[in-house]
C-alpha cells in the first residue's frame, strides 16, 4: 500500500543538508551563540524580504506577539478583537499582556476574521485587531484595515502561516503597525525548534522590541524597561537564512499543489474548499476540507496509507483555558463547524501529482460508498 505522510519538511531539508552542515560548522568556530553575526544577518534578510524596515527575532512565534501588544501600551482593561478560529496562542498572548480577548467570528468561505463582526464587536475599550492569515489565506485586509484607521485602533497581523502572502500585492505582515510571525517547524518557513519574528516600520518601535525581547536592555546596556528573555536562537536564525531563498519557490509549489486538489476534487458535492480572499493569495500552509464527515473520512484515508491532520478541533470560545470569557458552544457558528468539519490534507512541496491524485482518489471513493 502507498503511504503519504504528514511532514512537510520531508523533501525540502535534504537538498539544503550540506549548506546547512557548513552553517553549523561556522556557528561552532564562531563561538558567538546569543545575539550574534547570524542573528543579524538574518534579520536583515526577513526585513528585505517582507518590505519592512524593521525585523526583529523573537523565541518563538507567541512571544512575537505578545512583545508587539507591549511595545503598544495593550494592557489592563484594554480589549484586542481576535478570530474565533485560530491557533490558541493568537488570544493567550492578549490575555497574557492583561487584556481581554474578544472573539469575532471567522468567514464561511475564507476562515478567516469577517470584518463585519469585528466592526460590531468595537467599544470605548478597544485597543487592537489582530486579524490571524488562517491556513496561508490572506484576512480580509482592505476592510479590516479600514475599520482599524476609523476607529484609531492598532492592526497587527498574526502572520505565523502565511509567510509572503500577498493583499494587493502588498506582503503579509508589512501592513500592520507591528506583525507576528512564527518559525515554528512545520510553518511555511520553519527553523530546527522554535522561532520567532517582529516586523514593522516603526524605528521606535523596532526599539522598543529589542530592548523587550532582551530583558528590557537599552543600547547602552542599561535595563530601561521590564522585559522578557526572548531572542530569536543564533543557530536557528542562521539555518533559517539557508532557507529564506527557497520560501518563495516552495510558496508557489504549495498553491500548485493546491490547483491540482481544487482540480481533482471540484465535483465531490459533500466537501467545501477555502476560498482564497478577494485581492489576496494564499500560500496554502494548510490544505482544509471541511465535511460533515470528516472523522470518517480521517479513518478511511488513514486505512488507506495516507496521513491527514486536524486545524483545529476547538474553537478559541470552547477551550477550558478560556472559559472564564463565558462563551457559550453555538455561539460562534462558523468557527465551530470548521473545527468540528476541518481535515488537513498532505500539502508540502515535494508532493507529486501521483500522490495528490491518490488521495483524491480514496476521498471520491469514501463518499461514492466504497
Ligand atoms: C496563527 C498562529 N499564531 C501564533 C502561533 C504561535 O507560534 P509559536 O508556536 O512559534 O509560538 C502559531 C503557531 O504555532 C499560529 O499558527
Amino acid at each position: 500500500m502507498k503511504t503519504i505522510k504528514y511532514i512537510p519538511f520531508q523533501h525540502i531539508h535534504p537538498p539544503l543538508k550540506q549548506r546547512m552542515i557548513e552553517e553549523f560548522r561556522r556557528f561552532y568556530d564562531d563561538q558567538f551563540y546569543i545575539l550574534g553575526s547570524g542573528l543579524k544577518k538574518f534579520e536583515e534578510e526577513y526585513a528585505e524580504f517582507n518590505e519592512v524596515k524593521h525585523a526583529i527575532g523573537i523565541g518563538n512565534g507567541y512571544d512575537a506577539l505578545w512583545i508587539a501588544l507591549k511595545c503598544l501600551g495593550i494592557g489592563k482593561s484594554d480589549e484586542v478583537i481576535v478570530p474565533a478560529h485560530t491557533f490558541i496562542a493568537t488570544a493567550l498572548a492578549v490575555l497574557n499582556v492583561g487584556a481581554k480577548p474578544v472573539l469575532g467570528d471567522v468567514d464561511e468561505n475564507t476562515f478567516t476574521l469577517s470584518p463585519k463582526t469585528t466592526e460590531d464587536l468595537i467599544t470605548e475599550k478597544t485597543k487592537a485587531i489582530i486579524p490571524v492569515h488562517l491556513y496561508g489565506n490572506v484576512a480580509d485586509m482592505g476592510p479590516l484595515m479600514e475599520i482599524a484607521q476609523k476607529n484609531s485602533l492598532f492592526l497587527i497581523e498574526d502572520n505565523a502561516q502565511a509567510q509572503d502572502a500577498r493583499y494587493q500585492g502588498k506582503p503579509t505582515g508589512s501592513m500592520g503597525i507591528m506583525n507576528a510571525t512564527s518559525f515554528y517547524p512545520g510553518k511555511n518557513i520553519g527553523a530546527f525548534g522554535d522561532g520567532g519574528m517582529v516586523t514593522t516600520n516603526s524605528d521606535e518601535l523596532a526599539e522598543k522590541a529589542r530592548m523587550i525581547r532582551n530583558y528590557g536592555k537599552d543600547e547602552t546596556g542599561i535595563f530601561a524597561v521590564p522585559g522578557i528573555n526572548s531572542r530569536l536562537d543564533e543557530l536557528q536564525a542562521r539555518l533559517l537564512s539557508v532557507k529564506l531563498p527557497h520560501l518563495r519557490r516552495w510558496n508557489e509549489e504549495r498553491m500548485e499543489i493546491a490547483a491540482l486538489y481544487e482540480k481533482y476534487l471540484k465535483n465531490i458535492d459533500e466537501i467545501q474548499l477555502q476560498a482564497t480572499s478577494e485581492n489576496g493569495t494564499n500560500v496554502r500552509h494548510i490544505f482544509p476540507v471541511v465535511t460533515s464527515r470528516r472523522d470518517e473520512l480521517k479513518k478511511w484515508l488513514q486505512t488507506h496509507g495516507i496521513q491527514t491532520g486536524i486545524h483545529y478541533d476547538t474553537p478559541i470560545h470552547l477551550h477550558p483555558a478560556l472559559s472564564f470569557l463565558g462563551h457559550k458552544k453555538g455561539q460562534f457558528p462558523i468557527a465551530e463547524k470548521v473545527c468540528d468539519q476541518e481535515l488537513s490534507l498532505p500539502n508540502f512541496p515535494g508532493l507529486t501529482e501521483e500522490d495528490i491524485k491518490y488521495v483524491c482518489e480514496k476521498i471520491e471513493a469514501f463518499f461514492a460508498g466504497n
